[in-house]
C-alpha cells in the first residue's frame, strides 16, 4: 500500500491488519516511561494542513515522534501558501525537501489524491528517490477522513469485540461529513450494519449508493443500536445557515440524557470531535461511561502509528521485529 486516500481502498484483511498492528503498538508502549521506538528512524514525515485541526495533526505528530521519525508541521497560514503559492508547487516543494510521507488536510475534496499524483508523477529531479512520498488523506473537504474511520473502528472493536453484524448509527450532518463517508465504507467492509440518521436536508445526493440504510428518526433507531456516532454540525460549510434550525436540530437529533435511556446497556457513544456540547450531544453525555470520545483520541495515536508503519516501513517488515527495541 503506497497511499491511504480512502477507506474504499481497504479490503477487509487490510483493515484488520492495520487494527491489529495498532493493537501491537498500543501493547508495546503500554506502561513505558520512554515511549520511543526506532521503527521509522531516518524517515521524514510532513503534516500539511490547510484547515484547522487539533486531534488529527497532533496525533500524527505524536505517532511519528514515538516511532523516531522526523516530523515537520506545515501550516498553510504560516507558509508560502499565503504568498500565493499553488497547491501543486507546495506539494512538489515538500517532496523536493525530502518528505517520505505527506499527511494532507485540505478543504477541497480530492486534494490528497491530486497531491499523490503530482508528487509521484515520475518526473523526479536528480538525486531524489525514484518514487515520491506516501500521501495520507487527513480530511479532504466533504469527501473522506480514512484514519478517523480506522480509529473509530479500533475503538468500537475494543468496546464491542468483532464488528461483524453490529448495528452502528451515524447521526447528523452527513452531507458535510467526511467522517461519515469513511466510516460508512469501512464499517460495512468490516461486516457492520450501518444506518445513517439525519434530516433529509443533511443527506448527500448519491447516498443511495452507499452500503447503508437511511432513517430520519433517531428515537426509532436508538434501541437497536450497538453504537451511535454523533457528528458535528459543520456550520462553516453551510454558507451562513442550515435547515432545520439549530434549535430544531438539537431537539430532534441531539443525543441528550433522555435519549441515552433508549440505548441498550452496552451501547457505545462516539464523537470524532470537536464536539458542540448542547447541540448534537448533551452537555454531560460526552463525559458518561458510555462515551468513548477520549478513547478515540488516544487510539488515534496507535492507529496512525500503524498507518505510518504500513506505508513507510514496507509490507515485508514486521513490527514485531522492532517493537521491543528501546532507544
Ligand atoms: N476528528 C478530527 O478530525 O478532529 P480535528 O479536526 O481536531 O483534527
Amino acid at each position: 500500500m503506497k497511499h491511504l486516500l480512502s477507506t474504499a481502498d481497504l479490503s477487509h484483511d487490510d483493515a484488520i491488519d492495520i487494527l491489529d498492528e495498532a493493537q501491537r503498538f498500543e501493547q508495546a508502549l503500554a506502561g513505558r516511561e520512554v515511549r520511543k521506538l526506532p521503527t521509522l528512524r531516518g524517515r521524514t514525515v510532513m503534516t500539511v494542513f490547510y484547515e484547522n485541526s487539533t486531534r488529527t495533526r497532533v496525533s500524527f505528530e505524536v505517532a511519528g515522534k514515538w516511532m523516531s521519525a522526523d516530523v515537520i508541521n506545515v501550516s498553510a497560514s504560516s507558509s508560502s501558501v499565503n504568498k500565493g503559492e499553488s497547491l501543486r508547487d507546495t506539494a512538489k516543494t515538500l517532496r523536493a525537501a525530502g518528505a517520505d510521507a505527506l499527511i494532507v488536510r485540505h478543504p477541497a475534496s480530492g486534494a490528497a489524491a491530486q497531491i499523490a499524483r503530482w508528487t509521484n508523477d515520475g518526473t523526479d529531479i536528480t538525486g531524489l528517490p525514484t518514487t515520491g512520498p506516501s500521501v495520507i488523506n487527513a480530511g479532504d473537504g466533504t469527501h473522506e477522513h480514512p484514519t478517523q474511520a480506522l480509529l473509530d473502528a479500533y475503538t468500537l472493536r475494543q468496546r464491542l469485540g468483532s464488528l461483524n453484524g453490529r448495528r452502528i448509527g451515524i447521526v447528523g450532518d452527513i452531507l458535510h461529513s467526511r467522517v461519515a463517508r469513511s466510516n460508512a465504507l469501512l464499517l460495512a467492509t468490516l461486516g457492520a450494519e450501518v444506518v445513517l440518521i439525519a434530516p433529509p436536508t443533511l443527506l448527500p445526493t448519491g447516498v443511495e449508493t452507499w452500503p447503508v440504510r437511511v432513517s430520519t428518526s433517531l428515537d426509532a433507531e436508538l434501541p437497536a443500536l450497538d453504537a451511535v456516532m454523533m457528528l458535528r454540525v459543520q456550520a462553516e460549510r453551510m454558507n451562513g445557515g442550515f435547515f432545520p434550525s439549530s434549535r430544531e436540530y438539537s431537539v430532534r437529533y441531539g443525543l441528550n440524557s433522555a435519549r441515552m435511556a433508549l440505548l441498550g446497556d452496552d451501547a457505545v457513544v462516539l464523537h470524532p470531535g470537536p464536539m458542540l456540547r448542547g447541540m448534537e450531544i448533551g452537555f454531560d453525555v460526552a463525559d458518561r461511561s458510555e462515551a468513548a470520545v477520549l478513547e478515540q483520541v488516544r487510539n488515534g495515536v496507535h492507529v496512525r502509528m500503524a498507518v505510518l508503519f504500513r506505508l513507510l516501513a514496507g509490507a515485508d517488515e514486521t513490527f514485531q521485529s522492532t517493537a521491543n527495541i528501546q532507544t
